[in-house]
């Protein structure tokens, strides 16, 4: 009676010692994470040496708020969509249907040059820009004072002025050719000058800005249904051949900076790190294998 009571114990002890080693540190994602309900997760993270190195220092969790810091200021993230690559930012200074912010208070949108062709507005992003002057950059260099203002996706000033908050203000000349002086709002895409200077206020001498983006062809109604905020893409080619290779043996795809501030790919594996992926023969001295594998200096 008492041998067969242990050897059942012994075959209760079996499945609950499986668990432990299944969820050791080797199968344990140790970047991802959640701020507020939105999930961290590659090519982005929290933590340093998590996520790829294109969007290191970019995302911060401050109270549960996800906020993404670039060269233009702080704009809280209120989504990312991994399956299209995108994020939905809000800027608090960002002028809505309901209020136009005025006072160069807001943000426009401008990326750090070396991180621009990894982080940058979607094309069917709409800038309208308020308020710049007759001197902005914006109406200078355009043959026959034709303005680059124009729609973009849809979405431009013409309708925009129909939104409440124009009421007070009031556009005084919404024409598209310089007339008696700039018109009150010009739309433009990220692009328009080019996506290292991105949407820069202070010189493009605009005293307000309003973003808006559409997601799908629908049929919208009016400047009072657009989605405001700004959308942008994310896009890291070349290193998730790396990635998949690395999650298909249960690593986390990470990556280390040397003292020469290069980058390498680094798979996260419980055991330890490898410029490969987890399958053990690769999982050892990675400070040898460091130097075989460099990542091109993104500086
Ligand atoms: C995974 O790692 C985190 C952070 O190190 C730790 O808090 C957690 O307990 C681990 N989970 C498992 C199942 O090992
Ligand atoms: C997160 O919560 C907010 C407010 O509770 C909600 O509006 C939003 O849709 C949620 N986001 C996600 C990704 O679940
Ligand atoms: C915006 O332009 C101003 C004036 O040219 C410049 O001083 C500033 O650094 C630019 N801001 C960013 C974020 O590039
Ligand atoms: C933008 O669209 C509006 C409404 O469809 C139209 O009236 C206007 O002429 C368009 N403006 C430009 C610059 O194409
Ligand atoms: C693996 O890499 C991560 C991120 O760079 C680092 O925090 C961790 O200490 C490394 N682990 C080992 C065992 O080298």
């Amino acid at each position: 009676m008492h041998h067969i009571s242990s050897i059942n114990l012994f075959a209760l002890l079996i499945p609950s010692l499986l668990v432990q080693v299944s969820s050791s540190p080797s199968h344990n994602n140790t970047c991802r994470s959640y701020c507020g309900n939105i999930s961290i997760d590659y090519p982005f993270a929290l933590k340093y040496g998590c996520g790829h190195p294109n969007y290191r220092d970019l995302l911060y969790c401050i109270n549960n708020v996800l906020m993404l810091h670039i060269a233009s200021g702080s704009y809280q993230v209120l989504n990312i969509d991994y399956a299209f690559q995108a994020l939905t930012l809000h800027d608090p200074h960002l002028s809505t249907c309901n209020s136009i912010v005025l006072g160069s208070r807001g943000n426009g949108f401008v990326v750090e040059p070396w991180r621009a062709s990894y982080l940058s507005p979607t094309p069917e992003n709409a800038f309208l820009l308020i308020g710049c002057s007759a001197k902005s950059p914006l109406f200078q260099g355009h043959p026959s004072k034709n303005l680059p203002c124009r729609n973009i996706s849809g979405l431009g000033c013409e309708d925009y002025y129909r939104c409440p908050a124009w009421g007070s203000i009031g556009p005084t000349d919404v024409g598209l050719v310089f007339g008696s002086g700039p018109p009150e709002c010009c739309a433009v895409g990220f692009d328009e000058f080019g996506p290292s200077q991105g949407i820069n206020l202070t010189k493009l001498d605009c005293q307000g800005y309003s973003s808006a983006y559409t997601l799908a062809p629908l049929k919208i109604d009016g400047p009072h249904e657009w989605s405001y905020g700004i959308r942008v893409k994310y896009s890291f080619q070349g290193h998730d051949t790396f990635c998949k290779a690395c999650e298909a043996t249960r690593g986390t795809c990470g990556y280390n900076v040397d003292d020469d501030n290069e980058f390498t790919d680094l798979c996260l594996c419980g055991t330890g790190n490898s410029t490969l992926n987890c399958d053990s023969d690769s999982v050892s001295n990675i400070d040898s294998l460091i130097t075989v594998v460099k990542l091109s200096n993104i500086y």
